[in-house]
Protein backbone atom coordinates (compact mmCIF):
# COMPACT_ATOMS: atom_id res chain seq x y z
CA UNK A 1 0.00 0.00 0.00
CA UNK A 2 1.37 3.20 -1.13
CA UNK A 3 0.62 7.06 0.04
CA UNK A 4 -1.98 8.97 -1.78
CA UNK A 5 -0.38 12.55 -2.21
CA UNK A 6 -2.48 15.11 -3.67
CA UNK A 7 -0.13 18.09 -5.92
CA UNK A 8 -1.00 21.80 -6.82
CA UNK A 9 1.62 22.74 -9.11
CA UNK A 10 1.03 26.44 -9.16
CA UNK A 11 2.70 29.01 -10.70
CA UNK A 12 4.02 30.66 -7.63
CA UNK A 13 4.29 27.44 -5.27
CA UNK A 14 4.02 24.00 -5.43
CA UNK A 15 2.32 22.50 -2.50
CA UNK A 16 2.10 18.45 -1.70
CA UNK A 17 -0.82 17.48 0.69
CA UNK A 18 -0.09 13.61 1.69
CA UNK A 19 -3.13 11.67 2.74
CA UNK A 20 -3.30 11.58 6.75
CA UNK A 21 -0.77 13.78 7.61
CA UNK A 22 -1.50 17.29 5.73
CA UNK A 23 0.08 19.70 3.48
CA UNK A 24 3.53 18.79 3.70
CA UNK A 25 5.10 20.70 1.01
CA UNK A 26 4.91 24.62 0.61
CA UNK A 27 7.78 25.82 -1.45
CA UNK A 28 8.22 28.31 -4.55
CA UNK A 29 7.89 26.65 -7.96
CA UNK A 30 11.37 27.82 -8.79
CA UNK A 31 14.54 25.99 -10.06
CA UNK A 32 18.02 26.97 -10.13
CA UNK A 33 19.66 25.58 -13.11
CA UNK A 34 23.57 25.18 -13.22
CA UNK A 35 24.50 26.26 -16.49
CA UNK A 36 27.68 24.70 -16.76
CA UNK A 37 26.79 21.04 -16.37
CA UNK A 38 23.58 21.16 -16.82
CA UNK A 39 22.18 19.82 -13.45
CA UNK A 40 19.84 21.04 -10.66
CA UNK A 41 21.36 23.23 -7.84
CA UNK A 42 18.27 24.06 -6.11
CA UNK A 43 14.58 23.72 -6.01
CA UNK A 44 11.79 25.87 -4.19
CA UNK A 45 12.32 28.19 -1.42
CA UNK A 46 16.87 27.76 -1.80
CA UNK A 47 16.09 28.50 -5.25
CA UNK A 48 13.75 31.51 -4.96
CA UNK A 49 16.37 33.00 -2.55
CA UNK A 50 18.90 32.75 -5.55
CA UNK A 51 16.27 35.07 -7.81
CA UNK A 52 17.96 38.15 -9.01
CA UNK A 53 21.21 37.45 -7.66
CA UNK A 54 22.70 34.88 -9.76
CA UNK A 55 25.90 34.50 -11.81
CA UNK A 56 26.10 33.83 -15.11
CA UNK A 57 26.70 30.12 -14.32
CA UNK A 58 23.55 29.72 -12.83
CA UNK A 59 19.60 30.55 -14.17
CA UNK A 60 16.89 30.81 -12.12
CA UNK A 61 13.75 29.16 -13.66
CA UNK A 62 9.92 29.44 -12.51
CA UNK A 63 9.07 26.36 -14.90
CA UNK A 64 5.29 26.61 -14.81
CA UNK A 65 3.53 30.37 -16.59
CA UNK A 66 0.02 31.15 -16.39
CA UNK A 67 -0.52 27.94 -14.68
CA UNK A 68 0.87 25.56 -17.36
CA UNK A 69 4.14 23.79 -17.73
CA UNK A 70 6.45 25.67 -19.89
CA UNK A 71 9.48 23.75 -18.62
CA UNK A 72 8.78 20.18 -18.74
CA UNK A 73 12.15 18.54 -17.27
CA UNK A 74 12.45 21.32 -15.03
CA UNK A 75 8.89 20.64 -13.60
CA UNK A 76 9.69 16.66 -13.50
CA UNK A 77 12.56 17.52 -11.49
CA UNK A 78 10.96 19.87 -9.16
CA UNK A 79 8.68 17.45 -8.36
CA UNK A 80 10.50 14.01 -7.60
CA UNK A 81 12.98 16.76 -5.41
CA UNK A 82 10.44 18.00 -3.13
CA UNK A 83 8.56 14.49 -3.33
CA UNK A 84 11.53 12.78 -2.11
CA UNK A 85 11.98 15.10 1.00
CA UNK A 86 8.27 13.45 2.44
CA UNK A 87 7.74 10.37 0.98
CA UNK A 88 9.62 7.50 1.74
CA UNK A 89 10.70 5.30 -1.26
CA UNK A 90 10.48 2.02 0.81
CA UNK A 91 6.55 2.90 1.18
CA UNK A 92 5.74 2.46 -2.28
CA UNK A 93 5.32 4.59 -5.01
CA UNK A 94 1.51 6.54 -4.35
CA UNK A 95 -1.14 7.28 -6.25
CA UNK A 96 -2.01 11.19 -6.83
CA UNK A 97 -4.21 13.91 -7.63
CA UNK A 98 -2.81 16.68 -9.26
CA UNK A 99 -5.25 20.02 -10.22
CA UNK A 100 -5.29 21.84 -13.42
CA UNK A 101 -6.53 25.07 -14.07
CA UNK A 102 -10.01 25.30 -15.97
CA UNK A 103 -9.80 25.64 -20.27
CA UNK A 104 -6.23 24.26 -20.40
CA UNK A 105 -5.31 21.99 -23.79
CA UNK A 106 -5.05 18.08 -23.60
CA UNK A 107 -1.92 18.65 -24.31
CA UNK A 108 -1.42 20.81 -21.33
CA UNK A 109 -3.11 17.99 -18.81
CA UNK A 110 -0.30 15.07 -20.62
CA UNK A 111 2.26 17.86 -19.43
CA UNK A 112 0.99 17.55 -15.93
CA UNK A 113 0.58 13.90 -16.19
CA UNK A 114 3.65 12.91 -17.51
CA UNK A 115 5.52 15.46 -15.38
CA UNK A 116 3.97 13.73 -12.05
CA UNK A 117 4.40 9.89 -13.50
CA UNK A 118 8.01 10.90 -14.09
CA UNK A 119 8.86 12.16 -10.38
CA UNK A 120 7.35 7.66 -9.50
CA UNK A 121 3.59 8.05 -9.09
CA UNK A 122 2.04 5.18 -10.43
CA UNK A 123 -1.77 6.52 -11.07
CA UNK A 124 -2.17 10.37 -11.82
CA UNK A 125 -6.26 11.78 -11.77
CA UNK A 126 -6.37 15.51 -12.33
CA UNK A 127 -8.76 17.49 -10.93
CA UNK A 128 -10.02 21.13 -11.73
CA UNK A 129 -8.56 23.88 -9.99
CA UNK A 130 -11.87 25.63 -8.94
CA UNK A 131 -13.19 22.75 -7.83
CA UNK A 132 -10.74 21.68 -5.60
CA UNK A 133 -10.40 25.07 -4.15
CA UNK A 134 -14.16 25.29 -3.68
CA UNK A 135 -13.44 22.13 -1.64
CA UNK A 136 -11.01 23.12 -0.01
CA UNK A 137 -12.78 26.37 1.26
CA UNK A 138 -15.44 23.73 2.96
CA UNK A 139 -18.07 24.27 0.20
CA UNK A 140 -20.01 21.02 -0.31
CA UNK A 141 -20.07 20.57 -4.11
CA UNK A 142 -21.83 16.93 -4.05
CA UNK A 143 -25.56 19.22 -3.83
CA UNK A 144 -27.12 20.64 -6.27
CA UNK A 145 -26.41 24.06 -4.44
CA UNK A 146 -24.50 26.33 -6.37
CA UNK A 147 -21.31 28.14 -5.20
CA UNK A 148 -18.97 30.68 -6.89
CA UNK A 149 -15.34 30.24 -6.44
CA UNK A 150 -13.00 32.45 -7.67
CA UNK A 151 -9.04 31.77 -7.48
CA UNK A 152 -6.64 34.46 -7.62
CA UNK A 153 -3.15 32.65 -8.11
CA UNK A 154 0.21 34.10 -9.19
CA UNK A 155 -0.36 33.31 -12.90
CA UNK A 156 -4.21 32.59 -12.90
CA UNK A 157 -7.34 33.83 -12.26
CA UNK A 158 -9.82 30.79 -12.34
CA UNK A 159 -13.39 31.30 -11.64
CA UNK A 160 -16.18 29.31 -11.80
CA UNK A 161 -19.88 28.23 -10.42
CA UNK A 162 -19.73 24.95 -9.72
CA UNK A 163 -23.16 22.40 -8.76
CA UNK A 164 -22.90 18.58 -7.98
CA UNK A 165 -19.34 18.42 -8.50
CA UNK A 166 -19.13 19.99 -11.28
CA UNK A 167 -18.85 23.10 -13.37
CA UNK A 168 -21.27 24.87 -14.83
CA UNK A 169 -19.72 28.09 -16.10
CA UNK A 170 -16.08 29.45 -16.07
CA UNK A 171 -13.59 31.85 -16.80
CA UNK A 172 -9.77 31.65 -16.60
CA UNK A 173 -7.83 34.41 -17.51
CA UNK A 174 -3.92 34.42 -17.63
CA UNK A 175 -3.95 37.93 -15.48
CA UNK A 176 -3.15 37.47 -11.73
CA UNK A 177 -0.60 38.00 -8.80
CA UNK A 178 2.34 38.19 -11.26
CA UNK A 179 0.58 41.11 -13.23
CA UNK A 180 0.36 42.77 -10.56
CA UNK A 181 3.99 42.39 -9.51
CA UNK A 182 4.74 43.24 -13.30
CA UNK A 183 2.63 46.66 -13.36
CA UNK A 184 4.78 47.78 -9.75
CA UNK A 185 7.68 47.43 -11.48
CA UNK A 186 6.54 49.21 -14.65
CA UNK A 187 5.32 52.07 -12.13
CA UNK A 188 8.16 52.33 -10.15
CA UNK A 189 10.30 52.88 -13.34
CA UNK A 190 8.07 55.50 -14.89
CA UNK A 191 7.30 57.84 -11.60
CA UNK A 192 11.00 57.14 -9.52
CA UNK A 193 13.24 56.12 -12.37
CA UNK A 194 14.23 53.54 -10.58
CA UNK A 195 14.50 49.84 -11.33
CA UNK A 196 13.32 46.89 -8.87
CA UNK A 197 13.50 43.34 -9.17
CA UNK A 198 10.58 41.03 -8.77
CA UNK A 199 11.01 39.79 -5.16
CA UNK A 200 10.80 43.81 -4.42
CA UNK A 201 7.64 44.36 -6.12
CA UNK A 202 6.00 41.16 -5.19
CA UNK A 203 7.05 42.39 -1.49
CA UNK A 204 5.74 45.88 -2.06
CA UNK A 205 2.67 44.51 -3.19
CA UNK A 206 2.14 41.91 -0.23
CA UNK A 207 3.09 44.75 1.98
CA UNK A 208 0.86 47.60 1.08
CA UNK A 209 -0.61 46.42 -2.19
CA UNK A 210 -4.24 48.32 -2.87
CA UNK A 211 -6.81 48.24 -5.08
CA UNK A 212 -9.31 50.71 -2.72
CA UNK A 213 -7.90 54.36 -1.73
CA UNK A 214 -8.43 55.15 1.76
CA UNK A 215 -8.35 51.81 2.83
CA UNK A 216 -4.57 51.95 4.28
CA UNK A 217 -1.87 54.97 5.26
CA UNK A 218 1.18 52.34 5.70
CA UNK A 219 3.98 52.88 3.69
CA UNK A 220 6.83 50.42 2.24
CA UNK A 221 9.81 51.26 1.31
CA UNK A 222 11.44 49.63 -1.63
CA UNK A 223 15.22 49.70 -3.10
CA UNK A 224 16.37 49.42 -6.37
CA UNK A 225 18.63 51.24 -8.93
CA UNK A 226 18.09 54.89 -10.08
CA UNK A 227 17.99 54.41 -14.07
CA UNK A 228 19.32 58.08 -14.18
CA UNK A 229 22.32 57.90 -11.79
CA UNK A 230 22.79 54.42 -12.03
CA UNK A 231 23.29 54.15 -8.13
CA UNK A 232 21.33 52.18 -5.46
CA UNK A 233 18.48 54.29 -4.61
CA UNK A 234 15.05 53.72 -2.21
CA UNK A 235 11.62 55.21 -2.34
CA UNK A 236 8.79 55.01 -0.08
CA UNK A 237 5.80 53.86 -1.72
CA UNK A 238 1.90 54.27 0.30
CA UNK A 239 -0.96 52.27 -0.33
CA UNK A 240 -2.47 54.76 -1.76
CA UNK A 241 -0.19 55.17 -4.88
CA UNK A 242 -0.61 51.75 -5.15
CA UNK A 243 -4.43 51.91 -6.78
CA UNK A 244 -2.71 53.33 -9.80
CA UNK A 245 -0.78 50.19 -11.01
CA UNK A 246 -2.93 47.93 -9.62
CA UNK A 247 -6.57 49.27 -10.45
CA UNK A 248 -6.59 47.89 -14.41
CA UNK A 249 -5.77 44.05 -13.57
CA UNK A 250 -8.14 44.49 -10.15
CA UNK A 251 -10.73 45.81 -12.93
CA UNK A 252 -10.12 42.94 -15.33
CA UNK A 253 -10.78 40.47 -12.48
CA UNK A 254 -13.81 42.00 -11.57
CA UNK A 255 -15.56 42.51 -15.57
CA UNK A 256 -14.69 38.16 -15.42
CA UNK A 257 -16.99 37.64 -11.94
CA UNK A 258 -19.54 40.10 -13.63
CA UNK A 259 -19.55 38.47 -16.79
CA UNK A 260 -19.56 34.77 -14.89
CA UNK A 261 -22.76 35.62 -13.77
CA UNK A 262 -24.73 36.88 -16.12
CA UNK A 263 -23.91 33.53 -18.11
CA UNK A 264 -25.02 31.28 -15.09
CA UNK A 265 -28.11 29.64 -15.16
CA UNK A 266 -30.99 31.57 -12.90
CA UNK A 267 -31.64 29.06 -10.58
CA UNK A 268 -27.77 28.60 -9.91
CA UNK A 269 -27.94 32.63 -9.58
CA UNK A 270 -30.63 32.56 -6.80
CA UNK A 271 -27.79 29.95 -4.93
CA UNK A 272 -25.03 32.48 -5.21
CA UNK A 273 -27.39 35.40 -4.56
CA UNK A 274 -27.64 34.25 -0.50
CA UNK A 275 -24.40 32.36 -0.47
CA UNK A 276 -22.12 35.22 -2.09
CA UNK A 277 -18.48 34.84 -3.73
CA UNK A 278 -15.75 32.34 -2.02
CA UNK A 279 -12.38 33.96 -2.85
CA UNK A 280 -9.29 31.63 -2.77
CA UNK A 281 -5.34 32.23 -3.76
CA UNK A 282 -2.78 33.90 -2.61
CA UNK A 283 -3.94 37.15 -4.57
CA UNK A 284 -7.65 36.72 -3.00
CA UNK A 285 -5.64 38.50 -0.07
CA UNK A 286 -4.75 41.86 -1.72
CA UNK A 287 -6.32 44.61 0.14
CA UNK A 288 -9.51 46.04 -0.95
CA UNK A 289 -10.20 43.13 -4.22
CA UNK A 290 -13.21 41.86 -2.41
CA UNK A 291 -14.06 45.31 -1.89
CA UNK A 292 -14.40 46.01 -5.73
CA UNK A 293 -16.46 42.84 -6.25
CA UNK A 294 -18.51 43.61 -3.64
CA UNK A 295 -18.95 46.74 -5.22
CA UNK A 296 -19.83 45.45 -8.97
CA UNK A 297 -22.06 42.66 -7.83
CA UNK A 298 -23.54 43.37 -4.68
CA UNK A 299 -23.01 40.26 -3.73
CA UNK A 300 -21.53 39.03 -0.16
CA UNK A 301 -17.74 38.05 -0.93
CA UNK A 302 -15.88 36.34 1.53
CA UNK A 303 -12.11 35.52 1.54
CA UNK A 304 -11.79 31.74 2.33
CA UNK A 305 -9.65 30.61 5.72
CA UNK A 306 -6.03 30.12 4.82
CA UNK A 307 -6.97 31.29 0.77
CA UNK A 308 -3.34 30.11 -0.44
CA UNK A 309 -4.20 26.75 0.79
CA UNK A 310 -7.42 25.69 -0.23
CA UNK A 311 -6.64 23.96 -3.65
CA UNK A 312 -4.19 21.76 -1.96
CA UNK A 313 -6.63 20.81 0.79
CA UNK A 314 -9.45 20.53 -1.82
CA UNK A 315 -7.08 18.10 -3.88
CA UNK A 316 -6.26 15.94 -0.66
CA UNK A 317 -9.96 15.56 0.18
CA UNK A 318 -10.42 14.64 -3.37
CA UNK A 319 -8.32 11.80 -2.85
CA UNK A 320 -11.41 9.65 -1.13
CA UNK A 321 -12.52 9.78 -5.36
CA UNK A 322 -9.48 7.75 -6.12
CA UNK A 323 -11.49 4.53 -4.60
CA UNK A 324 -14.72 5.32 -6.29
CA UNK A 325 -13.28 5.55 -9.79
CA UNK A 326 -12.00 1.68 -8.93
CA UNK A 327 -15.50 0.76 -8.72
CA UNK A 328 -17.03 0.02 -11.97
CA UNK A 329 -20.46 0.16 -11.25
CA UNK A 330 -20.20 3.89 -10.19
CA UNK A 331 -20.39 5.40 -13.49
CA UNK A 332 -19.28 8.32 -15.04
CA UNK A 333 -16.90 10.76 -12.10
CA UNK A 334 -17.42 14.03 -12.17
CA UNK A 335 -14.60 15.44 -9.80
CA UNK A 336 -11.88 13.89 -10.88
CA UNK A 337 -10.13 11.90 -14.36
CA UNK A 338 -7.77 9.39 -14.35
CA UNK A 339 -5.59 9.31 -16.44
N1 LIG B 1 -0.99 39.05 1.37
C1 LIG B 1 -0.96 39.03 0.03
N2 LIG B 1 -1.44 40.08 -0.67
C2 LIG B 1 -1.42 40.07 -2.01
N3 LIG B 1 -0.91 39.07 -2.77
C3 LIG B 1 -0.42 38.00 -2.10
C4 LIG B 1 -0.41 37.91 -0.69
N4 LIG B 1 0.15 36.74 -0.33
C5 LIG B 1 0.48 36.10 -1.47
N5 LIG B 1 0.14 36.87 -2.54
C6 LIG B 1 0.34 36.54 -3.95
O1 LIG B 1 -0.36 35.37 -4.27
C7 LIG B 1 0.27 34.75 -5.39
C8 LIG B 1 0.44 33.29 -5.14
O2 LIG B 1 -0.80 32.73 -4.91
P1 LIG B 1 -1.00 31.16 -5.00
O3 LIG B 1 -0.05 30.49 -4.10
O4 LIG B 1 -2.46 30.92 -4.81
O5 LIG B 1 -0.57 30.94 -6.54
P2 LIG B 1 -0.26 29.60 -7.34
O6 LIG B 1 -1.23 28.56 -6.93
O7 LIG B 1 1.16 29.28 -7.24
O8 LIG B 1 -0.54 30.10 -8.84
P3 LIG B 1 -1.61 29.65 -9.92
O9 LIG B 1 -2.77 29.06 -9.20
O10 LIG B 1 -1.96 30.89 -10.64
O11 LIG B 1 -0.89 28.68 -10.81
C9 LIG B 1 1.61 35.44 -5.60
O12 LIG B 1 1.51 36.32 -6.70
C10 LIG B 1 1.77 36.22 -4.29
O13 LIG B 1 2.53 37.39 -4.47
MG1 LIG C 1 -3.09 27.99 -7.58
Amino acid sequence: MGTDVAIDLGTSRTRIFIHGKGIMVNEPSVVTVNLENETIAAVGEEAYLMLGRTSSRMDVVYPLSGGVISDFGLVEAMITLLLKGVVSSKIGMPRAIACVPGEITEVEKRAVVNAVSGAGIRRVCLIEEPVAAAMGAGVDIETPHGSFVVDIGGGTTDMAVISLGGISVSHSIKQAGNTFDDEIIKYVRKKYNMLIGKRTAEQAKINIGCVVPGISDDTYRIKGRNLVTGMPDWVDLTADEMVEPLIETAETIVNYVQDTLEETPPELTGDIYNSGIILTGGSSQLKGLDVLINRATNLKVSIAEDPSNCVVRGCGEAIKYIDRLNKSDSGVNPIIDQY
